[in-house]
């Protein structure tokens, strides 16, 4: 049994399996070169050659328990016929929803359009057998989808007025989570063995709304994943109670940003954890990297824990403070 397994399924805490959110990306100078040739974003997730190749990347360099699909969460609303466009040093830019047949998107011609990701999870899923790794599928939450979608582009801290209103947002979210879930299935039955739903947006959300827009649509999901014997971590990014999260979505695991209290939140929970290293550590110098990732290791000494980031690798990473940072979680 591999390492992240244990975890999840035993609640092994002598080992810390460790995989890094944004592991295949843009502080690899393998993954620029390939990005440097396909300035189309999109059409890169849907190339069956290169997706496996850059998801394989930082496995070849480092010595990690899990493979992340590259992909993106964005990939859903491509797939419903929302037009989405990634530019440069900007972000993602999706197109006006009304041109959008939203709802009448037939389950097979969805299918149909991110055909060429199921098949790299095939393909990745296939190479990782013999070295017993972990192949984590990904959605975004359906709230998180739900920003996107009508924001239209990443939000700066406050919402966009059409997110304001409660009933419709209500209705497009059971709309979304219909296609999360065909998406799910797929990426589970072409190899995933583990499902990351990112709520990245989630502490946008406030505590009148928390129920109806995070917990509710997360715990959908979580109960669909497990129904398919398959565990599922949560990542409701800057919730404002994880606790609570935790008790209202029930995740196999969940991940925590790189604010919460890990002293605290360590008493207070039973469940495996990951997380939950600031990002911004990675690009200062070696000894202090080393100070804050004992400290999130001894803080899950007697805890089941997945060593991750609290949020994605920045792209002005070193790889070398990476392997840095794997040794020392191997070693610990
Ligand atoms: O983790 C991995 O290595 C797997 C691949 C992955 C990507 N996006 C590739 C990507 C995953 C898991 C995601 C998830 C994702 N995408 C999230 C949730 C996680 C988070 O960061 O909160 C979100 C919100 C998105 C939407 C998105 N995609 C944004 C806002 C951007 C632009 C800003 C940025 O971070 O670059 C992207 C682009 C994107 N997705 C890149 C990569 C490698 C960069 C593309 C480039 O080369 O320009």
């Amino acid at each position: 049994m591999n390492l992240i397994k244990k975890v999840v399924n035993e609640g092994s805490t002598t080992q810390k399996p460790i995989w890094l959110m944004r592991q295949a990306g843009r502080y690899l100078p393998e993954f620029r070169k390939i990005r440097k040739e396909n300035s189309d974003f999109i059409k890169l997730c849907l190339n069956e050659i290169l997706v496996p190749e850059i998801t394989l990347q930082p496995l070849k360099r480092f010595n990690i328990d899990a493979a992340i699909i590259f992909s993106d969460i964005l990939m859903l609303p491509y797939g419903i016929g929302q037009e989405v466009e990634f530019k440069k040093n900007f972000g993602p830019i999706l197109g006006e929803l009304e041109n959008v047949n939203f709802s009448s998107t037939d389950e097979n011609e969805f299918t149909e359009k991110l055909l060429p990701v199921y098949r790299s999870i095939k393909k990745v899923s296939h190479s990782l057998i013999s070295q017993n790794k972990s192949l984590i599928g990904f959605v975004g939450a359906p709230w998180t989808i739900l920003v996107y979608m009508l924001n239209k582009q990443s939000p700066k801290k406050e919402l966009n007025s059409k997110l304001e209103n409660l009933k419709e947002n209500k209705r497009l979210i059971q709309v979304i989570i219909k296609y999360l879930k065909i998406h799910i299935k797929n990426q589970i039955k072409n190899g995933a063995d583990i499902i990351q739903i990112f709520d990245s947006w989630a502490g946008l959300v406030n505590k009148k709304d928390v129920g109806d827009l995070i917990y509710k649509p997360n715990a959908e999901l979580v109960e669909f994943i497990k129904s398919l014997n398959i565990p599922v971590i949560c990542f409701p990014r800057e919730t404002k109670n994880y606790v609570e999260f935790i008790n209202e979505v029930n995740p196999s695991v969940i991940s925590l940003d790189y604010n919460v209290d890990i002293k605290r939140i360590v008493k207070e929970i039973k469940i495996p954890t990951q997380g939950n290293l600031d990002p911004k550590i990675l690009l200062s110098d070696v000894n202090n990297i080393k100070k804050n990732t004992l400290a999130i290791l001894d803080n899950f000494k007697d805890h089941p824990h997945i060593f991750n980031l609290g949020h994605g690798v920045l792209p002005q990473t070193d790889p070398n403070m990476i392997e840095y940072l794997v040794k020392l979680v191997k070693d610990y």
